[in-house]
């Protein structure tokens, strides 16, 4: 199988005044192609943290991820940022949608974001952008909330929300989708529903998905689960 990233030898330790909390130590993991990979483990783990890393937010103390044959850790900050931008979408709580912009507004935003840090102004009215606006009204079709384009987040229930950011992490064709506790605060029937969607995105689009969960139903259905036990990972 195509490996998309490779973790080798990874360590985060944080510190607090005069103590070291280590945190990983030592993970090693890699990535395949269009596979769901599911990262479970105990609360306070690094599970949160480790996505973090892999997803360019933090950087580890040690060792090193490459993403095909770049070594990511080598990267500048405003190397960072472009390669985030463009590599990596992410379904993570604190990644709230805007609340005065709707859920259509929402998912073209990273994109005419992402347009705007390339040099390019970002015009609301520009050819480009009305693709973009096409391409998330498609996203949004396929995560089932084609008649809640136009509805604000306070309109929205929290399944309806979570496929909001699904679509929106989509909308720049990331090489991966990072998903942090996505079915955390929401019932089992919605959670299945998002699962769906998840799932179906995989297979239509070949999308690499990493979740960190707790939900043993994630890990049921994913094609690989791995264990992160005491900052390492077990397959
Ligand atoms: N920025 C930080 N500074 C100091 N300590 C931190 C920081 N971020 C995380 N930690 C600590 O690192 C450990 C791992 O945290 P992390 O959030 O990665 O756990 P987790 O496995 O995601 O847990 P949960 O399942 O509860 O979300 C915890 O003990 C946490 O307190
Ligand atoms: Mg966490």
């Amino acid at each position: 199988m195509d490996k998309l990233i490779r973790i080798d030898n990874l360590h985060k330790s944080f510190y607090d005044g005069e103590s070291e909390l280590k945190v990983l130590k030592g993970v090693n993991l890699d990535v395949h192609k269009s596979e769901i990979l599911a990262i479970m483990g105990a609360s306070g783990v690094g599970k949160s943290t480790l996505l973090h890393i892999i997803g360019t937010l933090d950087r580890p103390s040690d060792g090193s991820i490459f993403y095909e044959d770049q070594d990511i850790t080598k990267f500048s900050e405003n190397e960072l940022t472009h390669f985030r931008n463009d590599a990596i979408g992410f379904v993570f709580q604190f990644h709230q949608m805007l609340p005065e912009f709707t859920a259509l507004e929402n998912v073209v935003m990273s994109r005419l974001i992402k347009n705007s840090k390339r040099g390019s102004s970002v015009d609301a009215k520009s050819s480009d952008s009305n693709d973009f606006y096409e391409t998330a009204e498609k996203l949004l079709d396929s995560v089932g909330l084609s008649d809640r384009l136009n509805h604000y987040p306070s309109q929205l229930s929290g399944g309806e929300r979570q496929r909001v950011a699904i679509a929106r992490a989509l909308m720049n064709n990331p090489k991966v989708v990072l998903a942090d506790e996505p079915t955390g605060n929401i019932d089992d029937k919605t959670s299945d529903a998002v699962l769906d969607v998840l799932w179906d995105v995989n297979e239509r689009l070949n999308q690499t998905f990493i979740i960190v969960t707790h939900d043993s139903r994630i890990s049921e259905r994913a094609k690989r689960t791995v264990q992160l036990i005491d900052g390492k990972i077990a397959e």
